[in-house]
């Protein structure tokens, strides 16, 4: 018995404190206008003490599986997509696992920055592609506020926490998940990082010159060149569906939502007029949310689901571009 990965549950969890523009001014040196008119954003969630990575994460799982219809215990694997989990070891997943209590499971990271749901999806399929039954939770968390500079005007004014997450499972149905294709590019790595701890240096080892890590990234939190990250995800998305739908035999106008990463409303305008998409497709929750790295996609995705945005036969795109480069496109039949 051969299956596709389909979706069978949704959800998602966002911080109860709204930051917004204005807010952000009285942090750092921006304006409402300026941030509304170059991204789009007017407000983000903001996580609190005790809303961690992974306790946002397992919010959402437990959504996901309340509509799934499917217990903790019936999960054969958690992967949770994140570049900010509160500890490097254990992973998120781990902790997620044992925060819902899904003890058959077995559970792993994936860190592709802001492509991290899509690429944890992509693995997810190609187990259940082999092994139907299986069930697998696939989770999008990010706790950016954490990580971000509040200094840097440049980055902290586009970023924002939560989490959102999927149950999946194998269908031999006709829904289910068509075509997807990924990618990365890490010559560009430059163009858009995030430092992790400094690294220690064993005493009794010479080293010689050490690298000169400060001009390399600043020795700051997020190193962006914005302009470029905008140039590429726009161009390299576009290349991605069109090359998608080129080897599917499907054409734009059979597409009837496109949920994509929530970076900035210019890049997916932009995207939709290269591929030739009508806006009104481009699913959005960047105005409220900001960019939430790998949870923006599957919180977008709940909510288009919960808001009934999705019916049954419906293709959906989904699109998503972000540090490493990583970037990839999906498309479904719902
Ligand atoms: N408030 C006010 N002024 C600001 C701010 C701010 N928050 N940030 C920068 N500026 C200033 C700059 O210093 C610059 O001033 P200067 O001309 O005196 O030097 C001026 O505004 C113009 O800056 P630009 O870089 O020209 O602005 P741009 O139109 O390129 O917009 C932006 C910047 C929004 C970052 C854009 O380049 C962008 O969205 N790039 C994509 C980056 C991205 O999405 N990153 C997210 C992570 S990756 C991902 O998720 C895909």
């Amino acid at each position: 018995m051969t299956g596709r990965a389909t979706i069978i549950g949704t959800g998602s969890y966002l911080p109860e404190y709204i930051l917004t523009n204005k807010g952000l001014e009285k942090i750092v040196k921006t304006s409402d206008e300026w941030i509304t008119t170059r991204t789009g954003i007017k407000s983000r969630r903001i996580a609190g003490a005790e809303e961690d990575t992974s306790k946002m994460a397992a919010q959402a799982a437990t959504r996901a599986m309340e509509m799934a219809a499917v217990s903790p215990l019936e999960l054969d694997m958690i992967i949770v997509g994140t570049i900010t989990p509160e500890m490097v070891m254990p992973s998120c997943a781990c902790l997620v696992q044992k925060e819902i209590g899904a003890e058959n499971a077995f559970a792993f990271d994936v860190n592709a920055a802001c492509s991290g749901f899509v690429y944890a999806l992509e693995i997810a399929d190609r187990y259940v592609r082999n092994a139907p039954d299986m069930k697998i939770l696939v989770i999008g968390a990010e706790t950016l506020s954490s990580r971000v500079d509040w200094q840097d005007r440049n980055t902290c004014v586009l970023f924002g926490d939560g989490a959102g997450a999927c149950v999946v499972t194998g269908s031999n149905a006709e829904d289910g998940l068509l075509a997807s294709q990924l990618y990365s590019d890490g010559r560009l790595w430059q163009l858009l990082s995030l430092d992790a701890v400094p690294r220690r240096y064993c005493p009794a080892v010479n080293y010689g010159p050490l690298p000169d890590r400060e001009s390399q990234c600043n020795g700051s939190a997020f190193n962006m060149v914005g302009k470029d990250v905008f140039k590429y995800a726009v161009r390299e998305m576009g290349d991605a569906v069109e090359n998608l739908l080129k080897r599917e035999g499907i054409t734009v106008a059979d597409i009837d939502i496109l949920i994509p990463h929530q970076a900035n409303i210019r890049i997916l305008k932009s995207l939709a007029e290269r591929v030739n998409l009508s806006f009104e497709k481009v699913y959005t929750t960047i105005q409220k949310y900001g960019n939430s790295s790998a949870a923006s996609l599957p919180i977008a995705l709940d909510e288009a689901n919960r808001e009934g945005r999705l019916q049954k036969g419906d293709h959906l795109l989904f699109s998503v571009f972000g540090g490493g480069f990583t970037w990839g496109v999906m498309l479904w039949r719902w």
